[in-house]
């Protein structure tokens, strides 16, 4: 039914191109098949298209919104003027892919679909993708407006939930490689990843300033300075937001604000998270200097988007602060764009939901990622409004700005997957720039002058996790917390150890350390295993007693040990940096962490810095912090 649908929806608009395209100034005639269509005023309305090289036809009536000659603000005023309180809401509405029943998105008239971390068609591969989104798509144009929704995904690091597509180093690896014009790059092949799976909305990129390495979300942010975030980040937004077909992708600044500066212990998530979600007490200047200047420069870059953040400022939920989000982000920082909840975020700010609801609109939340149940929030807000709890004209407001982003997006022109770049999805040219990113993350800390290591060696001794693209990737990738394994099609670390030495070169693979023969060099991989979110937050960052286990023994065995830390944040080293010569941070390389060795073995230049301080106790760690063993910029 669904499939029929799209087909429908296609022939039409094949049609009508094909009809401009000899030149016809007659109407093409739409019809909408379809049994949702109650109030069918607009049933036989006439429609014409832009025209591809912008002529525009003359127009429609009824639908005037559907003419793509007419600005934006005219569009958005035609459609609202048609909309009833329950279309209205049904746009503030984003319900998790894994949570729409089949209907839903008709009933409700959803402005939009997410997927979640792990939120995937249950044959996970690009194609399977594009035909689900495309569905649902289907589904919202079907009805009485024929509004397109707009489907969200978090690509932070490549469009990563898609089984085969590229996966980028996250964020603080690319922090390290310190490259904006790189970054850009990565923003673009991401783009254009999500395209071709009719994703056009990406919640990234991620603004935080991150002040405490215990964070489990630490490696999600390019650095702990502001200069480096927001150079980043708006290279990423930039990047994203370049490719000149439609429909236009839009990124999404996050989590506003200062979601970096929380501090530990002040979690009350229920699963015991110790600082994610949590509060901070800073000054209204440091929050200002350090946590909204990225903002200011994402916004002026053109961010239609932002994010909300789950945490508290000084004790007071942030979905819940119009003084923040209506005073700082409209009024002083100028947005005009949509600003989403985060995940559940609204039902943090009071234990009565109601007010929740109430107090989050007025505060200035536009679309509520529910993501759960679409019938309670809804049903509240419908009751609040109509109680005039909520004023009618701050849900227009609301739908104005969601209405406007969908238009400019050129979402009613083009609301499907773009199909032809499915070839692009994973592709040579992409992981070719992954590995290249990779190479350019990897900082030395100790040992630098013995790099790049001697490609003709004779035998060369590879433990740990060398060999895994789970690990290497982290968080975020497949699943929301990822996992170790062969989660998806990838060139590890190994690989690339092998593809670098010469023919003659003996590669030994013990992933415990274990061996009879000694070796010229032994590459040791050690570090953390994938965590996302709150559940990455520890009291200790550093490396287990397994990890010192496999350096101590590989170290018995090789002339040169040299020591790989993948790690989302910098960990404490121990014993480790005495036994090694060489000590390297690669972060969460991604699918293509074979650069790693690229850059260890000079296939590759090594550039990177540390984009953070790298502690070696732990009174070098959080606020009031102790003078850290190696300081941000450092490389050696
Ligand atoms: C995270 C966001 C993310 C959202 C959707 C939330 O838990 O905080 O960063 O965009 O989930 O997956
Ligand atoms: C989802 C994530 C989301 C998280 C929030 C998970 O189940 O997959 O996308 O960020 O819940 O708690």
């Amino acid at each position: 039914m669904k499939a029929q649908g799209r087909l429908a929806g296609r022939c039409w608009y094949t049609l009508a191109l094909a009809v401009l395209a000899v030149g016809a100034l007659s109407v093409a005639a739409v019809s909408r098949d379809d049994e949702h269509v109650s109030e069918n005023d607009e049933q036989s309305d006439s429609v014409r298209l832009k025209t591809p090289t912008g002529k525009a036809e003359s127009v429609p009536e009824g639908r005037r919104y559907l003419d793509a000659s007419l600005s934006v603000d005219e569009r958005v005023e035609d459609l609202l003027a048609r909309m009833t309180l329950e279309e209205k809401l049904g746009q503030m509405t984003q319900i998790e892919v894994d949570s729409v029943n089949p209907g839903d998105v008709a009933h409700y008239g959803l402005g939009s679909v997410l997927s979640g971390g792990g939120g995937v068609p249950p044959d996970n591969n690009p194609e399977a993708w594009a035909d689900m989104i495309d569905a649902f798509q289907e589904e919202a144009l079907s009805i009485r407006l024929g509004i397109p929704l707009i489907y969200g995904v978090d690509a932070v690091h490549g469009h990563n939930n898609v089984v085969g597509a590229t996966i980028f180093p996250h964020n603080i690896g690319l922090g390290a490689a310190g490259d904006a014009e790189l970054v850009r790059d990565i923003g673009e092949a991401t783009a254009i990843e999500m395209l071709a799976t009719g994703a056009s909305w990406n919640f990234a990129p991620v603004l935080a300033v991150p002040q405490d390495i215990r964070w489990g979300r630490t490696y999600e942010a390019y650095s702990d300075d502001t200069d480096i975030v927001t150079k980043l980040s708006v290279a990423f937004l930039e990047g994203l937001q370049s490719i000149e077909r439609l429909p236009l992708v839009v990124g999404t600044p996050k989590h506003f604000v200062a979601d970096g500066a929380v501090e530990w212990g002040t979690s009350e998530h229920p699963e015991g998270w110790r600082i994610d979600q949590g509060d901070t007490s800073i000054g209204e200047e440091e929050l200002r200097e350090v946590h909204l200047a990225p903002y200011k420069a994402a916004i002026d870059a053109g961010a239609r988007t932002v994010m909300g953040s789950f945490s508290s400022w000084q004790g007071v939920k942030l979905h819940g602060r119009r003084d923040v989000l209506t005073g700082m982000l409209r009024d002083d920082l100028g947005f005009d764009g949509l600003l989403v909840s985060d995940w559940g975020a609204i039902d943090q700010i009071d234990p009565d939901y109601r007010t929740a609801v109430v107090t989050a609109v007025n505060a200035g939340i536009d679309m509520n990622m529910v993501p759960y149940d679409a019938q309670r929030w809804v049903g509240t807000l419908k009751a609040a409004v109509q109680d005039g709890d909520v004023p009618l004209e701050r849900i227009d407001e609301a739908v104005r700005r969601i209405l406007r982003v969908k238009f400019e997006m050129g979402l009613f022109e083009q609301p499907f997957a773009v199909r032809e770049l499915l070839p692009e999805v994973g592709s040579k040219n992409h992981r070719a720039l992954a590995r290249r990113a990779a190479a350019a993350s990897v900082v030395p800390l100790v040992g630098g002058d013995r790099l790049p290591l001697d490609r003709s060696v004779g035998r060369v001794l590879v433990a740990g996790e060398a060999d895994d693209v789970g690990t290497a990737a982290g968080g975020w990738t497949i699943t929301w917390q990822g996992r170790r394994g062969d989660i998806t099609p990838g060139a590890t670390i190994l690989q690339g150890v092998e593809e670098a030495v010469s023919a003659e070169t003996h590669v030994e693979v013990s992933r415990l350390g274990h061996t009879d023969e000694s070796a010229e060099i032994g590459i040791v991989v050690v570090g953390e295993a994938p965590y996302a979110e709150g559940v990455g937050d520890v009291e200790v960052p550093a490396l287990s007693e397994e990890d010192h286990g496999i350096i101590a023994r590989a170290r018995a065995h090789v002339d040169t040990l040299v020591v790989v830390v993948v790690s989302g944040r910098p960990l404490l080293l121990g014993t480790a940096t005495d036994l090694a010569d060489v000590v390297v941070a690669a972060w969460l390389p991604g699918s293509e962490a074979a650069g790693v060795a690229d850059a260890l073995f000079g296939v590759e230049e090594l550039t990177g810095t540390l984009p953070m301080a790298w502690p070696d106790a732990i009174d070098q760690i959080g606020p009031g912090r102790a003078k850290p063993w190696l300081p941000r910029g450092h490389s050696g």
